[in-house]
Order: structure tokens, then C-alpha cells, then sequence
């Protein structure tokens, strides 16, 4: 089984351990983009111990568009299960709830100082959240600048997202440079690793999977759900009838063969496609399998968690994360001017 590590390959060993940081809303369930673009990634990342790790359920992201108290308090829960359950193991990475360190929003509102508000205009998440919308709240447009509070207040320079989230860093980028030109050197320039599959398009094939567009399969769905939802995704649509020779280059299906099927099985797609010798449902079959192998582990650590261990992990998570974030703080503070007080 020569599974591919979604690692990117740019891991330099002679650098010093960085700090990696990265965040998930917790909306909707987690989804497969989800996991094939980022949360395979951190695993992989905590697995290989080298730096340290500190991933985030963010919630005053989640807040930028209208949502119900009582569920999203359910979906905090739901998140820390299903985060542990895919490796993100609390003994070994610092997994915790953003509204439970405050310095999160206190950060954001003294960077959104340093932050042109023409720059959060361009944003094609903010674009894409607020079209057509009757409310649209001013934290959706300030949303980008929470996403370089919660980077740089613990100076992370390694952030595994998807591709959408790329223009969100090059923004946190720029905020830290701004800040430092303006207040002195004190944050690094966090850059983004991205998995060897940053964009899982969604079952309908006109965007990428995501929470907010009901084109998902849900990474913890029951089994047949699960296949009755890949057996209807698109594929390449030049394809009408099985004789008719297929582009896995630009199939949603072969992508997600990359991801989770060994090498062989992945020659076999191309062949199978290209020559016309598989159906798209003969190679939905085939990835239903893989992903079948991949999430059996997945699902028995999920039943087997406890609510009150996942709450204590994210107590200790929140603490730890508490301890860097108030030093940091007291740095920005001094730096900006800001306060009367010494500590
Ligand atoms: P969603 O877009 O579904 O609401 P989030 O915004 O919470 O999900 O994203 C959490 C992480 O998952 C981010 O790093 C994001 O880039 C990644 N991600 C989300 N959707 C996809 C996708 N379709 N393909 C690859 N990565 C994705
Ligand atoms: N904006 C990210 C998303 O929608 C979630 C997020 C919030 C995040 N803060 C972050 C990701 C910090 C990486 C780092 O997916």
C-alpha cells in the first residue's frame, strides 16, 4: 500500500521546529474537502512530532453568518470529537476552542488598525459569503482579520489549509509585515502548506465542497448514505456513455483516487478511464472501497470517545494555548502604546 503522504514536500530538516496553526469552523459536519484538504495534514503533521502543533475549532468565525446559539454549541462538541477521532490526538497537539482564549478577538481588533479595509473587500470568501444576502454582519468582513489574529498571536509559521483559504494568509502575511514595519519586528510570516489535494470540488461539481453550499459527503455519513451520495457525484462530463474515453485529470473522483487509493489502484483508474474500460460507477466503487479502509480506524476511535475526556482536552488545550497567547499580548501592547498597566 504506497499511499501518498499529504505532506507537501517542502519540509526542510534543518531548519528549527515551527509552529503550526490551523483552524476549522465548526458548521455543518466535516466534510471530505475538509479532511482530504486540511485535517489529513494536521494528523500528519502531529504524527511526525516534529514541530509543535496547535489546531483550533474556530467559533467566532462561525458567528460572521446567521446560526442558532444551542446548535452551535452542539457543533463546538461535535467538532472535538470528530477531530480526535481523525488523529488529532490532545496528548500530542494542543486542540482547543478559539472563544476560550479572548485574546483572539482583542488581537483582531488592534490589527484591523494596521489592515486597509480595501484589501478585506477583495476577499473572495467575503465576496462569496455576502452575495446576495439580505444581513450581511460587518464581522464577515472583518472575518480575515480574526484569521491573522488567531496566526499570529502565537507567532505560527506554518498554516495547513485548502486552497481557498491561500488569500486569507497572503492577507495575514502582509498584516504581520505591516505591523512589524509599523511597531517593530514581532511576528513571523506565517505561509501556507497545502495538501497534495487542496480542493475537493463538491458533488455537484459547480464549486468546491463546502458547509455552507449542501454539496457534501459528510466524512462520518453511514456507510450507504456515503455511497449513495459518491454514486450520484460528477465527473467528467465529455463522458455521456462508458465508450467514451475519460479525463481523470480533471475528475473530482480520480482526485479524491490520489488522496486515499495506493498507486497501483490510481494507475488502474487512468488506464480504466482514459481506455473506456471503466464505468464511473466501477471507479466509484473502487474509491468507495479506499475510503471504506481509510475510515474504518476513524469511526471506532469516534464511538469510543467520551464527551467529558473531549471537554477535558479542550480545557488543557485552552490553557496551554492561554499561557503563549497572554505573553504575546503583553508584546502587541507594549509595542502599540497601548494600557496603563505593567503586566
Ligand atoms: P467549509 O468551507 O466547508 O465551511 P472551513 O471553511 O471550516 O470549511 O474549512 C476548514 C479547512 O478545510 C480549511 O483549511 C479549508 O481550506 C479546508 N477545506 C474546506 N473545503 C475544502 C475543499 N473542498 N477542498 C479542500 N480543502 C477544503
Ligand atoms: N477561515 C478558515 C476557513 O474558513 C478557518 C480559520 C480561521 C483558519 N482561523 C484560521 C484557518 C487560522 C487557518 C488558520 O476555513
Amino acid at each position: 500500500m504506497s499511499q501518498q503522504s499529504p505532506l507537501a514536500s517542502t519540509l526542510d530538516m534543518t531548519k528549527k521546529p515551527a509552529r503550526v496553526f490551523s483552524g476549522i469552523q465548526p458548521t455543518g459536519e466535516l466534510h471530505l474537502g475538509n479532511y482530504l484538504g486540511a485535517v489529513r495534514t494536521w494528523r500528519a503533521q502531529v504524527e511526525e512530532g516534529k514541530d509543535e502543533t496547535m489546531f483550533c475549532i474556530v467559533d467566532a468565525h462561525a458567528i460572521t453568518v446567521p446560526y442558532e446559539a444551542a446548535e452551535l454549541r452542539a457543533k463546538i462538541d461535535a467538532f472535538a470529537i470528530d477531530l480526535i477521532a481523525c488523529g488529532i490526538d490532545p496528548e500530542k497537539t494542543t486542540l482547543f476552542v478559539q472563544s476560550d482564549v479572548r485574546e483572539h478577538t482583542e488581537l483582531a481588533w488592534y490589527l484591523a488598525s494596521v489592515t486597509p479595509y480595501g484589501d478585506l473587500g477583495r476577499m473572495t470568501q467575503f465576496k462569496d459569503k455576502g452575495e446576495g444576502k439580505e444581513f450581511v454582519s460587518a464581522a464577515l468582513f472583518t472575518y480575515p482579520v480574526l484569521m491573522s489574529a488567531d496566526i499570529l498571536l502565537y507567532k505560527a509559521t506554518v498554516v495547513p489549509v485548502g486552497e481557498d483559504q491561500v488569500q486569507h494568509l497572503e492577507l495575514a502575511r502582509e498584516t504581520a509585515r505591516r505591523f512589524n514595519h509599523r511597531f517593530g519586528e514581532l511576528f513571523p510570516e506565517p505561509k501556507p502548506r497545502l495538501s497534495n489535494t487542496p480542493r475537493i470540488m463538491g458533488l455537484d461539481g459547480d464549486s468546491k465542497m463546502s458547509k455552507s453550499k449542501g454539496n457534501t459527503i459528510s466524512l462520518f455519513e453511514p456507510k450507504e448514505e456515503f455511497w449513495n451520495k459518491l454514486r450520484t457525484a460528477f465527473t467528467d462530463p465529455q463522458r455521456l456513455r462508458k465508450s467514451d474515453p475519460g479525463r481523470p485529470e480533471i475528475c473530482n473522483i480520480y482526485t479524491m483516487h490520489k488522496a486515499v487509493s495506493p498507486k497501483e489502484t490510481q494507475d488502474e483508474v487512468v488506464a480504466n478511464c482514459t481506455g473506456a474500460k471503466w464505468g464511473c460507477v466501477e471507479c466509484k466503487k473502487v474509491l468507495f472501497e479506499n475510503f471504506d479502509k481509510e475510515l474504518v480506524p476513524l469511526r471506532t476511535k469516534r464511538e469510543a470517545l467520551s464527551m467529558d475526556h473531549v471537554r477535558q482536552a479542550l480545557g488543557d488545550g485552552a490553557s496551554k494555548a492561554r499561557r503563549i497567547a497572554v505573553e504575546t499580548m503583553k508584546e502587541v501592547r507594549s509595542a502599540m502604546g497601548l494600557g496603563s498597566l505593567s503586566t
